[in-house]
């Protein structure tokens, strides 16, 4: 009997999957198929699918193709099913040609001809094509229509900078990502929503809880999306980091803290430091939600202390959260012209979290015990800095089928700690 083994995502599974599979069952008397996890997915960079493993497996089972299924996990893996499973031929499409070469060691290796004119990659742009408009100039706006290209049926139609052309950016999109200084962002929130589009905003979303909370009621009168933008939060690690906690591995939680800090280029005047974001704006929201996703947003009290560059009254240059909860405490430390260590502690009564500077952009982190033999590292593949992701699950909640990683009391938090005089304000 000669088995077949072949691989693939067969998300939305289409006329090309099902005519390579026949030729591949066609190459021999037994086809195994390979379809790959979520996770599997996810780390070689594949954050696209539509359909998770359970929909892909039963579409393919139900063509009656393969007379074995089996998932794949990890890197590698194919060389471990080959041997087990007794494999004489390995075959994909020619899309991978020359890829797999180094499978001939242990079976013979045939790519067929790719079906043209059919991937799931063109069916999903199909199924939701969302036009995106950016609000925003520099490296952070130039780094989301960057990511764009990776994320299929999100399509970048323009950029603006100005207030001028923001009509005219608005009334070409259908969503708007908006990086412009956080005292505009209401405004330009506003002007969204009530053009009818879904709103992407780096966070803070306004200045104060009450304004964050009416543009959510605003949005969801409009039946629009209305996101914070921190990538952090769609960053794998830290999304697993938050899982692992919840789960009780390093025992009760006791104390988060959390430091981010960035040094900044010299200014001439107060008006030219007046355009930059200061620390609280610039840092804190991804800190402090942190702090918010680990212990709750129930915390009795929280005080700032806030340095403000000299000759201003609101541009903080260092700023530190001090929470207080019914049982465990929390600090957040912000610098914009203050350098510090730039990591992220999470103390529990069995052991804590590690993660490592720049823990903002969280691609690993270790879970620590007394015992350094019980410690272990973990590490996640961090694409696009977590912006990509952030716009994949943008554009799921824009369809309905996800919705946004940060809740609106946690950014009606962020926004209500981003003012001057919020110290000693009690969270609700
Ligand atoms: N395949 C094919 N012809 C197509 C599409 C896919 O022969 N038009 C083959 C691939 O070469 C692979 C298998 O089907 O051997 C599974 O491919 P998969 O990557 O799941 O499908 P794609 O449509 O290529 O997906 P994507 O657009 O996400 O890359």
């Amino acid at each position: 009997m000669t088995k077949v083994i072949t691989y693939g995502t067969y998300d939305l599974l289409h006329y090309g999957h099902k005519r390579l599979l026949e030729r591949a069952r066609a190459l021999g008397d037994y086809l195994i198929v390979g379809i790959t996890s979520d996770d599997y997915d996810r780390t070689r960079g594949k954050i696209n699918a539509a359909q998770p493993l359970m929909e892909r497996i039963e579409s393919v089972k139900a063509l009656g193709i393969a007379d074995e299924i089996i998932v794949e996990e990890y890197e590698g893996q194919k060389i471990d099913d080959i041997r087990r499973l007794k494999v004489d031929i390995f075959t994909v499409g020619s899309d991978w040609i020359g890829c797999f070469d180094y499978l001939r060691e242990y079976c013979q290796v045939v790519y067929l001809p790719r079906t043209d004119g059919i991937s799931s990659s063109d069916l999903r742009t199909e199924r939701r094509m969302l036009k995106l408009g950016i609000y925003g100039i520099g490296s952070v706006a130039d780094k989301y229509e960057a990511e764009c290209a990776f994320v299929n049926g999100v399509q970048f139609i323009g950029k603006c900078g100005n207030d001028e052309d923001y009509a005219a950016l608005l009334s070409k999109c259908d969503a708007v990502y908006i990086q412009s200084h956080p005292n505009e962002h209401v405004r330009h929130i506003r002007q969204a929503l009530e053009a009818g589009r879904h709103v992407l905003c780096e966070s803070p979303i306004a200045l104060s809880r009450n304004d964050c909370n009416e543009l959510f009621s605003l949005a969801t009168t409009k039946k629009l999306v209305l996101m914070d933008a921190i990538k952090t939060a769609y960053s794998t690690a830290y999304n697993r980091m938050l899982l692992l906690i919840k789960s009780g591995a390093i025992g009760k939680i006791m104390s988060v803290d959390a430091t981010c800090t960035s040094l900044m280029p010299p200014y001439s005047s107060i008006e030219e430091l007046a355009m930059r974001w200061n620390a609280r704006q610039a840092w804190a929201p991804a800190a402090l939600l942190a702090v918010l996703q680990v212990l709750g947003c129930d915390y009795e009290f929280c005080d700032v202390s806030s340095f403000y560059a000299p000759g201003t009254v609101d541009f903080d240059i260092f700023s530190k959260y001090d929470f207080r909860y019914k049982s465990a405490v929390a600090t957040v430390k912000v610098g914009k012209g203050v350098k510090s260590e730039g990591d992220l502690v999470i103390s529990g009564t069995k052991g804590y979290i590690y993660v490592p500077a720049p823990w903002w952009k969280t691609d690993y982190f270790e879970s620590r015990y007394e015992n350094p033999v019980e410690n272990k590292r973990y590490f996640y593949q961090l694409l696009g800095e977590g912006i990509r992701n952030e716009l994949v699950v943008f554009a799921r909640s824009i369809a309905g089928s996800a919705s946004a990683y940060i809740r609106q009391t946690e950014s009606g938090i962020i926004s209500e700690l981003m003012s001057c005089g919020c110290d000693r304000r009690k969270g609700n």
